[in-house]
């Protein structure tokens, strides 16, 4: 069929699970996660964000999972589908505009661990104390071109896999570089419980002080749940088609759930207790990681090799979320648009590219730029991450809430009745009033509607 052509082509079980796994661990887990809980105040915030995961996140990745799967299409396709004729379209152009702002600050922050690829191997970070890093970091992210060449580098490598290598690169390399990844965190984490002064990190990070946390801190923790999970935009719809129709969505949901959640606390657990250690501040933002790492792995012994290995593995797993992200403007543009998939691949990957050079300048030449009192890599971060992810999560709540045929939610969670599935009342009630309200009521509280 033409559209399957147009997709991804994760053919396997593993495949699927492989694409939807790899899309959802990425920077977020390990870039974003210890600098967002450190800026809210570390454990409340965790306790928060794990509920959200749970009781938003979960939901709303298994209503995305079971529209894909029903419609086998894409994120506009689908409601082409389901809801021939409405409005709905609209919402597919949102997740649309959602995927193409959040791949333009992504690929920001891949262009650093780039740059970190390399100053690894150029062996840059020897003998240099937290200040000197400090230095360097600002030096990089400060200056006048450096970091767009590498967001651009980036963007050619995801580009040039949407293009052509999905089948054979991706899915044959996400099975060595995401277990790894896998690994080289965990024993980051046993690392840093055993630096001095890692008491105070693991305090920080799992004891929950309420008093810390704002109704901006809560909103955060609904943004992050989200886009650590890559709900609320349509990728999930698109990938589930691949989803075997004999799999049980709610196990693969809750697996790609478990895995993802584990990675971004075992992240807090390497960085945050470096942080405590080597006096960095937790709240020091987008930098944190970087700030904190080539630390990390200069107190190791054979650290140069930790560090090159462990931001090559970063940047796979940034890969994965990116080429996710790509597809979405791609599908679009080769399905919706007619046009042929190279030149659609060229067109997206150069207009994000250039947005995304705004967002890389905004720790440079154009750091006085301020939108309600953020850069604009940070303005466009707060309007993807908080603002539109979660008002897809709402239109997602509403459409297979209220909108959609029962039977399909039904049909799809249990394979056709195959599987005993003892929750679905409950479920179709939070997708219908608790999840929608609650998400609202967070967004509202945190603009100050209410
Ligand atoms: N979930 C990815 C991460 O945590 O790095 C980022 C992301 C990918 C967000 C795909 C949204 C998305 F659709």
């Amino acid at each position: 069929m033409h559209h399957q052509q147009t997709r991804p082509g994760f053919k396997s079980k593993f495949g699927a699970i492989a694409a939807l796994a790899g899309s959802a661990v990425g920077l977020g887990n390990i870039w974003k996660f210890p600098y967002i809980a450190g800026t809210n105040g570390g454990g409340a915030f965790l306790l928060v964000y794990i509920f959200f995961t749970i009781a938003i996140g979960f939901p709303v990745m298994l209503a995305e999972f079971s529209l894909g799967r029903h419609s086998q299409q894409n994120a506009l396709g689908t409601f082409r589908v389901l809801a021939p004729g409405t409005s709905w379209l609209l919402f597919g152009l949102l997740s649309i505009l959602s995927a193409t702002l959040i791949l333009s600050f992504y690929g920001t922050v891949s262009g650093w661990t780039l740059e970190y690829i390399w100053l690894s191997l150029t062996n840059s970070f020897k003998g240099q104390n937290a200040e000197d890093i400090n230095t360097i970091f600002n030096n990089f992210i400060s200056h006048p071109y450096k970091a767009v060449l590498w967001q651009s580098g980036f963007m050619i490598l995801t580009g040039a896999i949407i293009m052509g290598g999905v089948q054979k690169g991706i899915e044959r390399y996400s099975k060595i570089m995401m277990p790894l990844l896998f690994l080289i965190i965990i024993a980051l984490s046993i690392n840093s419980l055993t630096l001095s002064g890692a008491a105070a990190g693991l305090k920080f990070l799992f004891r929950p002080d309420f008093t810390c946390l704002t109704a901006d801190g809560v909103l955060a923790a609904l943004g992050q749940a989200f886009f650590s999970l890559s709900v609320g935009m349509g990728i999930l719809l698109t990938y589930a088609s691949y989803i075997p129709r004999n799999d049980s969505l709610p196990h693969i949901s809750l697996k790609v759930i478990l895995t993802d959640t584990l990675v971004a606390i075992l992240a807090g657990m390497a960085i945050l207790p470096a942080v405590f250690s080597f006096q960095i501040n937790p709240q020091a933002g987008p930098g944190l990681v970087f700030l904190t790492l080539p630390t990390v792995f200069q107190n190791l012994p054979a650290g140069e090799i930790w560090a090159v290995l462990f931001f090559i593995l970063l940047t796979f797993a940034a890969l994965t979320s990116a080429i996710s992200l790509l597809e979405v403007p791609v599908a679009y543009l080769v399905e919706e648009k007619k046009m042929k998939r190279p030149a659609a691949t060229l067109l997206a990957t150069s207009v994000i590219t250039f947005i995304g050079s705004f967002n890389t300048l905004s720790f440079g030449p154009l750091r006085n730029v301020h939108i309600g009192g953020m850069n604009v890599f940070e303005a466009c971060d707060y309007l993807c991450s908080n603002i539109l992810l979660p008002l897809g999560g709402i239109l997602i709540c509403i459409f297979s809430g209220w909108y959609l045929d029962k039977s399909i939610l039904f049909n799809e969670i249990s394979n056709n009745g195959i599987l005993k599935i003892r929750f679905f009342k409950l479920y179709i009630f939070i997708l219908k009033y608790i999840a929608p309200v609650c998400i609202l009521l967070i967004l509202l509280h945190a603009v100050g509607v209410i």
